[in-house]
């Protein structure tokens, strides 16, 4: 029988290069939502079923799930990747943009899973696996709101991983660091601030990220990696970090006084 696996945040970056690595190896259903669907469209002609949905909507996430359920009648996996960066200094960023932020990245993931998660349990079998970030472990300027909903995600699993035990429920985190996928050209587009003070700040930030340098970072292979492991293996790991710096930075941090990790990040970002 084919696991039924369906990939929320498939039209861009690592949902969806999952979803054409699961199409190319073959043996799997693979159902890929996100907004855009024009975006999907290849992976269709591929073989997967689109189903076009924007998480803040819980009627579409619902109504996605259902397809998938009447079609199949089962559900094997989740891959709960949808999810941007709304930047900018803390104070800064307007409440509107600051509850966009959590409606995506957090409540976004809390739609998915609430949707999967009756069929799941009475299956007694499934896997939720949870796109969450480095960012779950650090914070630094710039990314107050985002690394504020990762470490919220990163909460929310561990306690979920407990709740399932014994259901035959898996549930698994995917902590990518820094990755080049079209994340910045969102995040980095709409960067607001109307306070004088952090203007300075604002510009240092904005051009320490728009480097060439620092996105020449990993292609999206060793996160799709363990994407892959963590939708299909029999014995999926509950985390997996998929970058050197992901693996690296959450062992530091624990080490490194927080006068020391505010001097590092400050001198990035030219602040005396
Ligand atoms: N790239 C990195 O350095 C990095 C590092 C750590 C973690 N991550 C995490 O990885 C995940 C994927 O990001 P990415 O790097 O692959 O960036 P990306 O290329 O910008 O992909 C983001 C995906 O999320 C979807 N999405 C955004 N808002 C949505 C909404 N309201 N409803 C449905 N889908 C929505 C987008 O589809 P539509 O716009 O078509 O809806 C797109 O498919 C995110 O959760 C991100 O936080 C990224």
């Amino acid at each position: 029988m084919q696991k039924v696996i369906w990939i929320v945040g498939a039209s861009s970056g690592f949902g969806r290069d999952c979803a054409l690595k699961l199409l190319q190896m073959g043996g799997y259903k693979v159902f890929v939502s996100s907004r855009r669907a024009e975006l999907m469209q290849d992976l269709a002609q591929m073989g997967a079923c689109v189903l076009p949905l924007d998480v803040c909507d819980e009627t579409s996430v619902n109504t996605a799930c259902q397809t998938i359920l009447e079609q199949e009648n089962r559900i094997d996996a989740l891959l709960a990747n949808a999810g941007l960066g709304v930047y900018g200094m803390v104070e800064a960023v307007d409440m509107a943009d600051i509850h966009y932020q959590f409606d995506v990245n957090v409540f976004g993931v809390a739609r998915c899973l609430k949707a999967v998660l009756p069929q799941m349990r009475q299956q007694k079998s499934g896997r939720i696996v949870i796109t969450e970030s480095l960012a779950a472990h650090a914070s630094c300027i710039g990314i107050g709101w985002y690394a504020a909903s990762k470490h919220a995600l990163r909460g929310m699993h561990t306690a979920l991983r407990q709740e399932l035990h014994g259901t035959g429920v898996k549930v698994i985190a995917i902590e990518p660091g820094r990755v080049k996928t079209d994340f910045w050209q969102t995040a980095g587009a709409d960067i607001q601030n109307n306070i004088k003070d952090y203007q300075q700040l604002t510009d240092n930030f904005i051009a320490y990220m728009d480097k060439p340098t620092y996105w020449q970072t990993p292609s999206t292979d060793s996160t799709v990696k363990a994407m892959i492991h963590a939708l299909t293996a029999d014995k999926p790991k509950t985390v997996y970090r998929t970058t050197h710096d992901a693996k690296l930075f959450p062992l530091l941090m624990k080490f490194m006084p927080n006068w020391l990790y505010d001097k590092i990040v400050l001198s990035q970002l030219g602040v005396k």
